[in-house]
């Protein structure tokens, strides 16, 4: 025991038990390797928020969500695509516990699409697969999402936000159809294409 170095740091431990300057060193490599990780990850978030605008909706519009059947906007005639003036296309849903209003739209391709949707009741949510369009909806609010679809077809929207017991079945479908056959589609056929 004589010949031990006074510094305690320097003196040979226990089996086992991992010197302090290793412990400092592996934790600092850590720190980096994390930090890194969180950069990436942040720069994924701008990345794709300014390249594909994938960002939270951020459209704060009141609307009486125990009125909207009866008058305004949402009344059910109002309900379902409208061609506007600018050539765009605005989209009027109402989500429902259990259902979406109408629960088929057709929509254009290759023209900006405006969704605008409410709740009356709870909590809703209106995702369309491979798209930016990822929303709640919030009784007591309009929830509006912009997009537009390249290649014709059918999307799924299902409900996101668990809204009680009839939840999973909760869902609507969107049919893009070809620009130059949008406008020959009558008003009921842009308003749902729920088979009659
Ligand atoms: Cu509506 Cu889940």
């Amino acid at each position: 025991m004589a010949d031990e170095p006074p510094n305690p740091l320097q003196r040979v431990l226990p089996g086992g038990i991992v010197p302090e300057d290793e412990v400092v060193r592996t934790e600092q490599r850590w720190l980096i390797i994390m930090l890194g990780m969180l950069a990436v990850m942040m720069a994924v978030i701008v990345v794709t928020s300014l390249t594909h605008a994938l960002h939270p909706p951020s459209n704060v519009e009141l609307i009486n969500s125990v009125t909207l059947h009866l008058k305004g906007e949402f009344v059910e005639s109002n309900l379902g695509t409208a061609l506007e003036p600018d050539g765009s296309a605005t989209v009027r849903l109402i989500a429902q516990q259990y259902s979406f209003v109408p629960e088929c739209v057709n929509v254009p391709a290759d023209t900006p699409v405006k969704f605008r949707l409410t709740s009356p009741d709870v909590i809703h949510g209106f995702i369309l697969g491979d798209t930016n369009v990822n929303t709640m909806v919030v009784p007591g609010f309009v929830s509006e999402v912009r997009t537009s679809f390249t290649t014709p077809g059918e999307y799924t929207m299902p409900c996101h936000e668990f809204c009680g017991v009839g939840h999973q079945g909760m869902w609507a479908r969107v049919t893009v159809v070809p620009r130059e056959q949008f406008p020959k589609l009558t008003v009921v056929e842009r308003t749902s294409c729920v088979p009659q």
